[in-house]
């Protein structure tokens, strides 16, 4: 989990566009960072802890001659976040450059075998064992390229790789096993790095590499081979539509803000997603036995909506299942006739992929939702849903969130009118409820952004927080309390707010804050009395509902109203204050929001 970015060009120094996109890549971790490029016989590097600008204001990495080089930003798997484990990395004469985003799971059986042949290494890191090895082919006889070619033979593992070296000066290469990796073709110089809205300050011409790819590249053209006999393969680029100013904040102070305030538009675009997709995904979901639902985080919360809708609009039964305990608990289940729904924002979610290529090897269909478009997941799906909710760059997932509920409501609504589940008068409400969703959650914003912000001054002391809901709630308090938690640090319990009598009541004494989401459903009623058990042990009540609902507001301290909405797809505006609370907390307590530590965006390790 790291990003890595590399460029060759016909003239000019490459470094000041290396650290550009490496600002891009800093949301799939920002631990240490580093460059290294290539002139006159020389390899030069700069690299240290920390994230990319202060990097860059110490030691100007920017400044590095040369037009040819690599640079990566990383997020930590073997070896400390230090100076001598930032990429990129050097074999003993210093004449070849790597940067590596993945894990290579036989690098200490390399290494000793390197060390006896008198190798010195420097770092702790897996990585380094890529610049010596491909030094004791080359020593062995054999060029650059055929050097790398044999060294990547020898890898077992997921990786991407970044490869630049002073015998060939001009020749950048770069492999793709397991982990992201994109070519862009610019004029006079080509481009490869672990997602595409990196390359969008550069060029929009991109080859998407597939896993066992290695490419070739010089200023004026690229080489692509297939591993592990490196027969040679076609490639056309393809036009990608993005534009450089969505990847910036906007004048937001953080990007969990501004991607915040996006999601009426980001969700305007979404609910405008072709049906032909959908038709086709509802299609296949029709004719599995079983479904599974399968994802991580905020997409697993999205998945728990999605089988309480494909139930309820559709009468299909989808289990969520968290990826990472997929394979253990239901994999041997999974048969040609199952059906695998994953959801992921980033569409490189290891244990989501993992959960997919077991299933795939049982003949199980994937469908996939992802948010990044050329994503693994999207290659590896028979159908997919571009959930088109922009790039993301906040770690804390917000817009994509509520984009995957808008694609799954469209989803439960095309399977349940296919099914034949919903009355004409059901669906037609359905849909004018989904067209209307942007416009509830612009007025959401509107009304409690400011309430929420005068919340966490008072709130923001406070030791633990409880989440409760019901039904479709459930979930939702899920996320309101991951939000809460992974950006502010303070310990928080959600639960479904029957069950809160199980056990968890036994938390609350005087003051503590327990957080309702009671918008107007079947479940209101009884989240009524857990309400009234909460107060009756001295907790204080803060609920979210819809505004002047009279008997809510009486019971509680604090109450957040919203506008109206079908029940259906209440989550929707319902989260959205809950992510305001957790980012204005976060920020009163010092943290920020954009980068929690010990996480990163994409999470592509085990
Ligand atoms: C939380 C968050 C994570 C991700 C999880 C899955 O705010 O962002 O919990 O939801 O790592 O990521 P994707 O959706 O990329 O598979």
């Amino acid at each position: 989990m790291c990003g890595i970015i590399g460029i060759v060009a016909k003239i000019g120094n490459v470094a000041p566009d290396l650290v550009k996109g490496l600002k891009y890549l800093e949301y799939r971790g920002y631990d240490s960072a580093g460059v290294a490029t290539v002139e006159d016989g020389v390899i030069h590097v700069k690299k240290d802890k920390g994230m990319v600008d202060d990097i860059e204001k110490r030691m100007g990495l920017s400044s590095l001659p040369g037009s040819i080089g690599v640079a990566h930003t990383r997020w930590a798997t073997h070896g400390a976040p230090d100076q001598v484990n930032a990429h990129p990395h050097t074999d003993c004469e210093n004449k070849i450059a790597v940067v590596h985003n993945g894990i290579i799971n036989n690098f200490n059986d390399i290494k000793q075998r390197l060390i006896k042949a008198g190798h010195i290494f420097k770092s702790l890191t897996d990585t380094e064992v890529v610049p010596h090895l491909i030094e004791e082919n080359m020593k062995s006889g054999l060029d650059f390229k055929s050097a790398v070619f044999e060294a990547v033979k020898e890898l077992d593992g997921s990786f991407a790789l970044g490869i630049v070296s002073v015998y060939e000066p001009d020749t950048l290469i770069c492999v793709k096993k397991e982990s992201p990796l994109i070519l862009g073709v610019g004029k006079d110089a080509m481009y490869c790095a672990s997602d595409v809205s990196s390359l969008v300050p550069f060029t929009k011409k991109v080859v998407v590499l597939d896993d066992g790819e290695l490419a070739v590249l010089t200023p004026t053209s690229y080489e692509i081979y297939r591993l592990p006999d490196f027969s040679r393969k076609d490639k056309t680029p393809i036009k990608i539509d993005l534009k450089v100013e969505d990847a910036f904040k906007s004048g937001y102070p953080h990007y969990m803000l501004k991607e915040i305030y996006e999601q009426p538009t980001a969700l305007s675009y979404t609910i405008r997603l072709q049906e032909h997709y959908l038709n086709l995904m509802a299609d296949l979901l029709d004719r599995s036995k079983e479904i599974y639902i399968v994802a991580a985080g905020t997409s697993y919360h999205a998945g728990l909506i999605g089988s309480y809708l494909l139930s309820k609009m559709a009468r299909l039964v989808a289990i969520p299942v968290i990826a990472s305990e997929f394979i253990t608990s239901y994999g041997d289940t999974v048969s040609v006739e199952s059906t695998i729904l994953a959801i992921s924002q980033s569409g490189e979610t290891y244990d989501v992929l993992k959960a997919i290529e077991y299933a795939k090897s049982r003949a199980a269909t994937i469908l996939g939702i992802t948010n990044v478009l050329a994503s693994t997941l999207t290659r590896v799906s028979r159908v997919y849903i571009h959930q088109q909710s922009g790039p993301e760059i906040g770690v804390a997932a917000t817009k994509t969130f509520t984009g995957q509920l808008a694609v799954l409501y469209q989803l439960a609504l095309i399977a349940g009118k296919r099914r034949g589940k919903l009355s004409q008068r059901e669906l037609d409400d359905l849909k004018e409820a989904i067209h209307d969703i942007p416009r509830v959650v612009e007025e959401t914003l509107k009304k409690t952004d400011p309430l929420m912000k005068k919340l966490a001054e008072k709130y923001c002391k406070s030791k633990f927080f409880m989440f409760l809901g019901r039904g479709l709630s459930y979930p939702v308090a899920l996320e309101g309390r991951l939000k809460l938690l992974e950006i502010s640090y303070i310990p928080a319990l959600a639960y479904p707010a029957g069950e809160s009598k199980h056990g968890p009541i036994s938390l609350i004494e005087e003051g503590v804050p327990v957080i309702f989401i009671a918008p107007r459903d079947e479940t209101r009623k009884y989240v009524l009395s857990n309400i009234e058990e909460m107060k009756a042990r001295g907790a204080t009540i803060i609920t979210l509902g819809e505004e002047g609902d009279k008997e809510l507001m009486e019971l509680s301290d604090d109450f957040i109203g919203l506008p109206p909405v079908n029940p259906y797809l209440a989550p929707i505006p319902y989260v959205v204050p809950l992510q305001l609370f957790a980012y204005h907390t976060a920020v009163l307590l010092g943290r920020d929001p954009d980068r929690p530590r010990n996480l990163a965006k994409s999470v592509t390790v085990l």
